[in-house]
């Protein structure tokens, strides 16, 4: 069996200096579960070059998609970003990841909180109507400094409500609150004092976070997803794997480079 299979970049957007999405054909034999994500690159030098990429995508749709960052010199996203329409890019055949339902106990309201491109696996979350069928709330939570990178995000919540098929479900129970730290907006502030002061589940109406009811996927930056495991830890919630399900999942937002 291949180990990645060659894809065809299909379209490529940039949303400001530091990050893009792009979209791209997909193998009809990739499966993957909503919020996994494998390994993708480009052959440079005639060498493979992969990292670790969220599908955003969801598993029903016909093609790839993902959401990156940019860095200058950055072995791979340096190159990356410079992909146009046609461009061959490597997909990895193994999906796996932490951030998937049956990694959580039942619950009745889910919180997808992510900062930047963490976003990424929430995007796919988001378009799975498996997500809908489990919770009777689903809150997307995007933290990023300024308001030009929530564009992307933007842009999935609003597709996925104006949807076909996922429409109804997603506006009677998808809540979005993107929020921004280095300018004004209509909400602001980290995701962690969001939480700790309660100020979110006030704004949207929500009752406080507790174990009982609410389950957690963190994706971000290593120092919002320790800041967030020790509150959460705090508050009680055990943290879930493949071997147990637990409160929350935790996943590294992967592309540094
Ligand atoms: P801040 O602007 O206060 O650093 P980054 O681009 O550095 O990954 O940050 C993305 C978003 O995540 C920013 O809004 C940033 O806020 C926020 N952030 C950074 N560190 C943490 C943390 N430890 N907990 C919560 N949010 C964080």
């Amino acid at each position: 069996m291949a180990t990645y299979y060659t894809e065809t970049v299909l379209t490529v957007r940039h949303w400001t200096d530091t990050l893009f999405d792009f979209t791209a054909t997909r193998n009809p034999g990739f499966r993957f579960i909503s919020g996994q994500f494998t390994m993708i690159g480009l052959s440079i030098n005639g060498r493979p070059l992969l990292r670790a990429y969220s599908m955003c995508n969801a598993n029903h749709e016909e093609n790839l998609a993902f959401f990156s960052i940019k860095v200058p010199d950055g072995p791979l996203t340096s190159v990356l970003q410079r992909l146009a329409p046609g461009d061959a890019l490597l997909v990895g055949a193994k999906p796996v990841g932490t951030l998937i339902q049956d990694n959580l106990l039942p619950g009745k309201i889910l919180y997808l909180l992510g900062t930047g491109t963490g976003l990424a696996p929430f995007a796919s979350i988001i378009k799975d109507p498996d997500t809908y069928e489990r919770y009777d709330r689903v809150v997307l939570v995007h933290g990023c400094r300024e308001v030009a990178e929530l564009g992307y995000g933007e842009l999935v919540v609003n597709s996925v409500l104006a949807d076909e098929f996922l429409g109804e479900l997603a506006r009677e129970k998808l809540l979005y609150y993107p929020t921004v730290t280095r300018e004004a907006f209509r909400n602001t502030g980290r995701i962690t004092a969001l939480l700790e002061t309660g100020k979110l589940q006030a704004d949207l109406g929500l009752p406080a976070l507790n174990q009982e009811m609410d389950r957690v996927m963190l994706c971000g930056s290593p120092g919002m997803l320790e800041d967030l495991n020790v509150f959460l830890r705090a508050g009680g919630f055990e943290e879930g794997n493949h071997h147990a399900p637990g409160h929350f999942v935790i996943e590294k937002a992967f592309v540094e480079k």
